[in-house]
């Protein structure tokens, strides 16, 4: 029930009302009998700045951040993990009595999903974008001492963030397709049916794990099926996410299997 000592969590975004994160939060709260809400806020970028400071006024306990505020939400930030500076980008906030903490658990949400499938540590990795989401995965597989070639559209923007994690910029996917064991897919190529393909999907055999951050069957998923690769959506990586943004919240282990029921068919 809600009631006068209920505590406020969020995300902020824009636009967020599509977000699955209020789903399994909430069952998250009520599994674990934390007297807690997680709402949506939906944020126009001229208002970005009023609202932080607002959810600090307001005594909220901590939200989640995403699109199209993950970077500009640095600088507002008391305390960064290092992790944050490194990938230039948070996720979640932290507000305390010290000021508003930043984290990012996006690179943890994929490490966790990715390695339920295949072992990362030194594997042939092409990762196609270079934005925010690149920057997280990139992290995650700097860290899981990957070989990493890294894809994107915009060759100038790969080039610039490709020595930060080691990664090799390659002018095509298919280039490198026949010697990397992973594909990860960190564009928003994929989200609508009739967008172009980003590269030759015939090009996937058998022996590819192909990891798309969208959680939904992409066309490249759906070719990677068809063609004998593993296919892995962006779901349990977007839940494993939330999961560790609870636990930096709460303090307690999260409890997964109620939260990923909570999103299946959704
Ligand atoms: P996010 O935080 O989700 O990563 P972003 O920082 O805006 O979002 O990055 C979007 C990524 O998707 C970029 O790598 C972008 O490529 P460009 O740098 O060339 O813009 C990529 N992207 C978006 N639409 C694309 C498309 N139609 N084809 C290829 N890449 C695309």
């Amino acid at each position: 029930m809600i009631k006068g000592d209920t505590e406020i969590y969020g995300v902020i975004g824009f636009p967020v009302k599509h977000s699955l994160s209020p789903v399994f939060q909430n069952e998250a709260f009520r599994s674990e009998g934390i007297n807690a809400v997680y709402v949506a806020f939906e944020v126009k970028p001229e208002d970005f700045e009023e609202a932080i400071r607002g959810l600090r006024a307001l005594n909220i306990k901590g939200v989640n951040v995403t699109l199209p505020y993950k970077e500009a939400v640095l600088k507002y930030a008391d305390i960064t993990s290092n992790d944050v500076k490194v990938i230039s980008s948070a996720n979640t906030l932290k507000f305390t009595s010290e000021g508003i903490e930043a984290y990012n658990t996006d690179w943890m949400g994929f490490l966790r999903s990715i390695k339920e499938h295949t072992d990362i540590k030194g594997k042939n990795v092409l990762v196609l974008g270079a934005g925010g989401a690149s920057r997280a995965i990139l992290f995650a597989l700097q860290r899981e001492e990957a070989n990493i070639y890294l894809w994107n559209r915009t060759k100038s923007k790969a080039q610039q963030i490709a020595p930060l994690f080691g990664a090799t910029v390659v002018d095509m996917p298919e280039d490198v397709i026949h010697e990397v064991d992973v594909i990860v897919n960190t564009t928003s190529v994929g989200l609508n049916e009739n967008d172009p393909p980003l590269f030759n999907y015939e090009k996937i055999d058998e022996k590819h794990v192909v990891f798309d951050v969208i959680y939904k069957e992409t066309e490249l998923l759906k070719t990677a099926k068809l063609r004998g690769a593993k296919a892995i959506d962006g779901l349990d990586m977007l839940v494993y996410q939330g999961a560790e943004s609870f636990k930096i919240w709460t303090g307690k282990e999260p409890p997964i299997k109620v939260m990923k029921k909570s999103v299946q068919g959704i």
